[in-house]
């Protein structure tokens, strides 16, 4: 092994270690934490995408401890979390995917953080703590759930996958993304909507969704749960040919991935 390469390898450890710990404490805080009267602190985008006072001590909890153990690297969170840094290391965080299932009492919900070096995630964990799994990846070393490794299912044809989706906050956004739901539901087994994306990407690493697509995701929506997929076998991808971005992400294993995102792409799923 070179000198290089095992820096990275030390490095890839090390990051790992640290997200599996943030993820930990954060996802522990939020199930034992939630007060049975929790409220709406604010909004965003729309009068439905909500954050509530845990998203943001959530976030808080990440980021002192990240600024405890690595005080010099970058900070992305979804409630505002933003740190330059000097070191090559950008976190990306969400301290609760699936704020709404959070807020309704509904079990699907994950604290997701990965770690990108010079622009490119090397570590992902997303922990589900009322599924009491732990997914993680880091790039090349494969995915797992808790101790056991993640592999996608076989791909099935087109018009026998079960295939995950979500809808963003924006009413015309919404309208449009029914109307693209509409034309493929008769042409594919079935479609879900789980109301997490970082889980939604995982449950495809673990074969528990044969696809999953989405418009008007964020970086740190599918961030850590994109690379768990990818070393799960999947593939990922925006509109054909294209990186996963906010306009598009599409997360299948390869024989279905190619079909599914053809579709959508014949479908307009990449715009409003
Ligand atoms: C949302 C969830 C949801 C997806 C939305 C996301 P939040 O994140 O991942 O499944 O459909 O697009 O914004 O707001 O719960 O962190
Ligand atoms: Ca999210
Ligand atoms: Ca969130």
């Amino acid at each position: 092994m070179t000198d290089q390469s095992e820096q990275r390898d030390r490095l890839g450890t090390e990051l790992l270690e640290i997200a599996l710990e943030a993820a930990t404490r954060a996802g522990a805080f939020l199930r034992d934490s939630r007060p049975d009267d929790l409220g709406v602190a604010a909004t965003k985008s729309s009068a439905v995408d909500v954050v509530t006072e845990m998203d943001i001590a959530s976030e808080k909890l990440i980021t002192g401890l990240l600024a405890d153990r690595r005080p010099d690297d970058g900070v992305l969170g979804e409630e505002g979390a933003s740190v330059e840094g000097n070191s090559g290391v950008e976190w990306v965080i969400d301290p609760l995917d699936g704020t709404v299932n959070y807020l309704y009492g509904l079990p699907s919900w994950a604290v997701s953080i990965a770690a990108r070096v010079d622009g490119e995630t090397v570590v992902g964990v997303v922990y589900a703590p009322l599924r009491g799994e732990t997914y993680r990846a880091v790039l090349g070393e494969g995915a797992y759930v808790n101790d056991r490794p993640a592999r996608v299912r076989p791909a099935p044809a087109l018009e026998l996958a079960l295939v995950g989706t979500g809808f963003g906050y924006l009413p015309h956004r919404r309208a449009t993304q029914a109307d693209v739901v509409r034309e493929l539901i008769p042409q594919v087994r079935d479609i879900r909507r789980g109301g997490s994306a970082a889980i939604d990407l995982c449950d495809v690493a673990v074969g528990r969704l044969d696809g999953y697509y989405e418009r008007g995701l964020n970086p740190w929506d599918y961030a850590a749960g994109d690379l768990v997929a990818r070393e799960a076998g999947a593939l990922t991808g925006g509109r054909p040919g294209e990186p996963l971005s906010p306009d598009l992400t599409v997360a299948a294993p390869p024989g279905l991935f190619e079909p599914l995102q053809a579709r959508l792409d014949e479908l307009g799923a990449w715009h409003d």
